[in-house]
C-alpha cells in the first residue's frame, strides 16, 4: 500500500533501523527495488527528483510507482518527491499523488544558490501547512551538501563553488536545526555532515574529519525526536568502479560513504538514507560487462535484465545492513 513517510520513519525510530530511499527513473530500477524489498520483507521509499519527472514524464513515473504498489500489495511504499526546489513543485507532486515531499529550501529556487535561514523557514513552513492538511509528509533540509575535503569544492549540483562558505558554515548547526524544526513542523530533516551528491565525494577513504558522524550525534542529542535524513549517501562500491573501468569506462578514483558509517548514523537518529549513485554505477557496470562479453546480443531485455540483477543486489545489501529487512 502507498503510505506516508511519517508512518515508516516513526516505525523505524521505534525499532531502531534506517530506510534506504532510492531514486527511480525507469522500470528496471523500480522492479529491482521491489524484488529486493519482497525478498527481504522491507518497507520501501522510492523517490523521484525533478530530473526524474523530466526524464520519464510525470505520468510514467507516477504509474511506475503505482504499479509497484499494485504488484506488491503487502509492502508499504512511500512515493517521495526528492529535492523540491519550491512550494509550487511540492504542491504539484502532492496533486500527482506523492505521499511525501521534500521542500529543499536550503537552496534558492534555482537549486544552486544557498538560501538564508529565514527563506528556508518560510518556504518549508508553507509546504508543511498544505501537506499536513492532506496527510502528506514533508522533509526539509538545513545546511549545504558539498565536500569538506575540497572546501565546498562541490555543491549540491556537483559543480564547483567559489568558496563562498567556509567548512563549518556548510554543516548543519544543532541549535539552528532545533529552531528550524520547531518553526516549520517538518517530519524529517536532511542534514549536511560532509557528504555530497554524485560519485565524487571523497578523494580518499573518508576519515571523521571530512565525514562528520560526530555532527549527527550532536544534532540528535539536541532534537532526539526528529527523524534525520542523510543525502549523498552512496557508498561508491570499489568493485563496481573497477568493473566499469575494466569494461571501457573511465571513472576517476573516488570514495563514497562507507556502509558502516551509515549504520553508525542510524544508531543516532538517521532514519532515511538517500541513494542514487550506487544504483547508477551498478547499472552501468552490468551493461558494460554484458556488452563486452556478448557482442552478438541486441535484445535490450538481456542487458537491462542484467542491470536489474545488479541493482537488486545493492538494494538487498542496504536493506539488510540498515536493519530494514523483516520490517515490512
Ligand atoms: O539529488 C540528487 C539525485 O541524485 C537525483 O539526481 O536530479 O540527476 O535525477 P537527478
Ligand atoms: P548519491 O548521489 O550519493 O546517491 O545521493 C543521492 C541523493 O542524496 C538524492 O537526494
Ligand atoms: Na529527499
Ligand atoms: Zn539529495
Amino acid at each position: 500500500a502507498l503510505v506516508s513517510m511519517r508512518q515508516l520513519l516513526d516505525h523505524a525510530a521505534e525499532n531502531g533501523y534506517g530506510l534506504p530511499a532510492f531514486n527511480v527513473n525507469n522500470l528496471e530500477q523500480v522492479q529491482a527495488i521491489m524484488e529486493a524489498a519482497a525478498e527481504t520483507n522491507s518497507p520501501v521509499i522510492m523517490q523521484g527528483s525533478a530530473g526524474a519527472r523530466k526524464y520519464a514524464g510525470e505520468a510514467y513515473l507516477r504509474h511506475l510507482i503505482e504499479a509497484a504498489v499494485e504488484a506488491n500489495p503487502d509492502i508499504p511504499v512511500v512515493m517521495h518527491q526528492d529535492h523540491g526546489a519550491s512550494p509550487a513543485i511540492c504542491i504539484q507532486a502532492m496533486r500527482l499523488g506523492f505521499s511525501s515531499v521534500m521542500m529543499d529550501g536550503s537552496l534558492k529556487e534555482d537549486a544552486k544558490t544557498p538560501a538564508s535561514f529565514d527563506y528556508n523557514i518560510d518556504v518549508t513552513r508553507r509546504v508543511v501547512e498544505i501537506a499536513h492538511a492532506i496527510g502528506v509528509s514533508v522533509e526539509g533540509e538545513l545546511g549545504c551538501l558539498g565536500s569538506l575535503e575540497t572546501g565546498m569544492g562541490e555543491k549540491e549540483d556537483g559543480h564547483g563553488a567559489e568558496g563562498v562558505l567556509s567548512h563549518d558554515q556548510l554543516l548543519t548547526d544543532a541549535n539552528e536545526a532545533a529552531d528550524f524544526v520547531k518553526a516549520t513542523g517538518v517530519d524529517a530533516l536532511a542534514i549536511a555532515i560532509g557528504t555530497s551528491h554524485g560519485a565524487y565525494k571523497f578523494t580518499r577513504p573518508p576519515t571523521g574529519a571530512v565525514l562528520r558522524i560526530d555532527r549527527i550525534k550532536e544534532i540528535n542529542a539536541r532534537i532526539p525526536n526528529t527523524h534525520l535524513v542523510m543525502h549523498g549517501s552512496s557508498s561508491v562500491p570499489q568493485d563496481l568502479l573497477a568493473a566499469i573501468n575494466q569494461y571501457g569506462g573511465a571513472m576517476g578514483e573516488t570514495y563514497g560513504v562507507p556502509v558502516e558509517e551509515i549504520v553508525e548514523g542510524i544508531k543516532h537518529g538517521v532514519r532515511k538514507i538517500n541513494i542514487d549513485t550506487d544504483l547508477r554505477m551498478a547499472s552501468t557496470a552490468a551493461i558494460r560487462r554484458f556488452m563486452a562479453e556478448n557482442p552478438k546480443e541486441f535484445d535490450p531485455r538481456k542487458y537491462l535484465g542484467e542491470t536489474k540483477k545488479a541493482m537488486k543486489a545493492i538494494c538487498k545489501a542496504r536493506y539488510e545492513a540498515f536493519g530494514c529487512a523483516g520490517q515490512a
